[in-house]
């Protein structure tokens, strides 16, 4: 299929980090210009970790709003191991809170107050699963033993096979999923098993790490995998299954973080956040897939009514700059200097 023009139902981005502050307030124009809804990442210094917290932070996602924007923002709590039962039932309670999101301890960005063992945490799940509270996993292993591109399959056959069995009924979305391994297991479980996919695992293998040099923006955690994995992504994303949608992971780190002897994970993608995916399906011959990757497949997953606006892409290609303001400090995004194929129409 080719086409000039796509209008889609407005699509969510069901996996973001926008941060906080100068920085908030710098980015989540992008976010809003394209998406109606996001589930916002709790991973801030300290975490967004109860209730109380979550309120806070909604607030000021909302004041940092550009005037007459319409985006609400689905908050989730950090689960730590000091996380209670009782603060699920207030989760639940609150309507503004939509899941719980698990990082094993010192895995990725802000990761220091995960989670050890799972087993700390099982009456926590137990609590998720009674009030359908989802669990959004960041599935890697961090065992120093294991290799670095192997971190996810490991985890599916380690952790999320016996959680799956102790926790047949809980809702889980395994969130921005890399490998073969991982859609394989999403695909096999329950309607109640999602995942995510960025548009950088599905636009880039890892020689992008790599190519005529080492290549800070395109580190991000999960690492891109090599491009069977990626084949085998782009299938699951295109196939129609409702088990997989749309989630940015955007996350912006200033220049200088990335650009540095130990370089922070994350890439920024909010700027293009729809585009980037509309490259990735038309690729795959597959545009006719996209709307439900990502309009109805997120929605429909968490339990909230699809959008009814539209949003138009026009096949026109423009030029990313070369960076862009994180607040007063500058931020390199996804494709600087050069071109993205399709371009959001106002
Ligand atoms: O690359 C990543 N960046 N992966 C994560 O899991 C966290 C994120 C961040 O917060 O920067
Ligand atoms: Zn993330």
């Amino acid at each position: 299929m080719s086409a000039t023009e796509l209008t889609l139902t407005r699509p969510d981005d069901w996996h973001l980090h926008v941060r906080d502050g100068a920085l908030l307030a710098a980015v989540l124009p992008d976010t809003a210009r394209r998406f109606a809804r996001a589930i916002i990442m709790p991973n801030l210094k300290p975490p967004v970790a109860t209730v109380a917290q979550a309120r806070a932070y909604r607030e000021r996602i909302l004041a940092a709003l550009p005037e007459g924007a319409d985006f609400q923002p689905l908050m989730t709590l950090y689960l730590t191991e000091a996380t209670t039962p009782d603060d699920i039932a207030e989760a639940r309670e609150s309507g503004f809170v939509h899941a719980v999101k698990y990082y094993p301890a010192g895995a990725t960005t802000n990761a220091a107050s995960g989670v050890t063992d799972l087993s700390r945490v099982y009456p926590v799940l137990e609590a998720m699963q009674r009030h359908g509270l989802p669990l959004l996993m960041h599935g890697e292993v961090t065992d120093s033993a294991v290799d670095m591109f192997d971190r996810e399959p490991v985890f599916v056959e380690r952790h999320l096979t016996p959680l799956r069995n102790d926790f047949p009924d809980l809702r889980m979305v395994l969130e921005h999923i890399t490998t073969r391994e991982a859609a394989q297991f999403v695909q096999d479980a329950p309607a109640h098993v999602g995942a995510t996919m960025t548009p950088q695992h599905l636009l880039m293998n890892r020689n992008a790490i790599f190519v005529g040099g080492l290549r800070p923006h395109h580190y991000c955690l999960p690492v891109l995998k090599r491009e069977t994995h990626r084949q085998a992504l782009m299938a699951a994303a295109t196939s129609g299954d409702p088990s997989f949608f749309l989630g940015t992971d955007s996350a912006p780190h200033p220049r200088h973080a990335k650009e540095s002897a130990c370089g922070c994970a994350g890439i920024y993608s909010a700027h293009a956040g729809i585009e980037f995916y509309a490259e990735a399906f038309e690729a795959a011959d597959a545009l006719d897939r996209l709307e439900g990757f990502a309009s109805f497949h997120g929605a429909d997953f968490y339990g909230l009514p699809r959008n009814t606006d539209t949003i138009t892409l026009k096949r026109e290609s423009w030029t990313v700059p070369e960076e862009v303001d994180f607040g007063g400090v500058p931020g390199v995004p996804l494709r600087a200097g050069d071109t993205v194929a399709w371009r959001l129409t106002d």
